[in-house]
């Protein structure tokens, strides 16, 4: 008894409300708001896709994200041993492992992309992008990403950083950073979209933003949006159950859940306002795709009046964003090896982070040298990211709403919401968010699952 009750008493655990809400947002915003939103909402009729995305964030995201709340907030354990904790004897701890599984594979692709922003930042910080024309920015860009040990220098630069996060703890790292990264890179995206918006000619780039084009949409755009959704939020990756197991007991995990998509929300939204009205300023098509934020801005940069010091936050900004979410998969990882292992935090990153670096190397070089190397048609890296965000997160999504709705079930979902009824919460919406997790997001997430088959 008294060595379990010292073991509990030196689980680190986030300090304030605040500290856990931009710890999340810090793991929600990423690459996927910076990078994957804008394209996705240029490929597919702008303000449609946005409305059918924020039905997605609502119906299946928030439920996703509540379920994976309570886990971990009444567990106060790492991705298995939260389900072995709260089901002792049966085998739901396959959905924590699955997790962890599935981190490793975001963590090794998205740490490449974010050495790709660390060159970008030492680029744009070198004025590299001033004449460029968009044909030498495009060699410029796929010379480099296909190019040996450059990509693999910055990949180890990123993961270094992450990493020195990590090692400092929850409360001395994680949340210390994201206190201060995550303000930072609202003001700096809040900034260039005031730019963009006020660039001449922008007017057109704002109302496709924000006037739906239905004909765009394809039974792909609803796919596309529901899975962008789910990546965005960090949801079906037990990071939520993770970072909820450093959250005190008398948190309110409706508010923080709430806050956290609304956040990540915004941010996307913003993320659009900064990019979409000068794509449209400067004649480009708004659906580049992928290349959008390495080639197309670089060359819009390059055009625009004080487009150097724009170059300069934006890529920082990208930086900071992907960073905050790598640490969040890195932290899931490590806890997982801290509370099975045995290990100390010191030894785990140390370890962890060797491991990532092979693998992310291998999608670095898949990029270029090993770009024959194929498994169902696809390089490592796009193997990486197909079994992740594909494929791990919706089935892990579908197993822990399953798991909070029907396995642990509405007494024991009610009692962690209302903090064991000190904290009330209106009877209308504990049955809405019960049906949610039930039905809703099962239902939604099952409907992609066997459309992902049927490709
Ligand atoms: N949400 C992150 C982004 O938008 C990426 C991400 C996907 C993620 N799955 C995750 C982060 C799991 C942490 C854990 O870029």
């Amino acid at each position: 008894m008294k060595n379990s009750s010292t073991q509990a008493a030196k689980r680190d655990s986030f300090a304030s409300s605040f500290g856990v809400l931009v710890a999340m947002a810090g793991s929600a915003v990423g690459l996927g708001n910076l990078w994957r939103f804008p394209y996705l909402v240029g490929e597919n009729g702008g303000a449609a896709f946005i409305l059918i995305y924020l039905g997605f964030v609502v119906l299946a995201g928030l439920p996703v994200m509540l379920a994976e709340f309570i886990i971990g907030r009444r567990s106060q354990s790492s991705a298995r041993s939260a389900f072995q904790k709260l089901a002792p004897g049966s085998h739901w701890g396959i959905v924590g492992v699955l997790g962890v599984i599935c981190c490793v594979f975001i963590i090794s692709f998205y740490s490449v992309v974010g050495g790709w922003c660390t060159e970008y930042l030492f680029k744009a910080v070198r004025f590299d992008f001033t004449d460029g024309s968009p044909e030498s920015l495009k060699t410029m860009f796929s010379s480099f990403s296909t190019s040996t040990w450059l990509p693999i220098i910055n990949h180890t630069v990123f993961l270094v950083l992450t990493a020195g996060v990590v090692i400092a703890g929850v409360q001395n790292g994680i949340e210390k950073f994201s206190k201060v990264m995550m303000p930072l890179l609202f003001l700096i995206i809040i900034g260039i979209a005031v730019r963009s918006m006020t660039l001449p000619g922008s007017g057109p780039g704002i109302s496709f933003l924000f006037r739906p084009d239905w004909s765009k949409v394809t039974s792909q755009t609803f796919l596309a949006a529901l899975g962008q959704a789910f990546f965005s939020l960090s949801l079906g990756s037990c990071m939520v159950v993770t970072y909820a197991s450093y959250v005190k007991k008398d948190a309110k995990i409706i508010s923080l859940s709430t806050q956290t998509a609304a956040a990540d929300t915004v941010f996307a939204i913003l993320a659009g306002c900064a990019i979409m009205p000068a794509v449209f300023a400067f004649g480009i098509s708004p659906g580049e795709g992928p290349d959008l934020v390495f080639v197309t801005l670089p060359h819009i940069f390059s055009q625009m009046p004080v487009g150097g010091v724009i170059a300069i936050l934006f890529f920082l900004a990208l930086l900071l964003a992907a960073l905050t979410s790598s640490i969040s998969m890195l932290e899931v990882i490590v806890a997982f090896c801290i509370e099975e292992f045995k290990m100390k935090r010191k030894v785990a990153v140390a370890l962890v982070f060797f491991f990532i670096w092979v693998l992310g190397c291998l999608c670095s070089l898949s990029m270029g040298p090993l770009s024959s190397w194929k498994v169902l048609g696809k390089n490592i890296f796009d193997l990486f990211d197909f079994i992740s965000a594909d494929f791990l997160m919706l089935i892990g999504g579908l197993l822990i709403v399953v798991f909070a709705g029907w396995k642990l079930g509405k007494k024991v979902v009610f009692d962690e919401v209302t903090n064991g009824g000190t904290h009330h919460v209106p009877a209308w919406l504990l049955k809405t968010m019960l049906f949610l997790i039930r039905y809703v997001a099962p239902a939604a997430l099952l409907a992609i699952a066997i459309f992902q088959i049927h490709e």
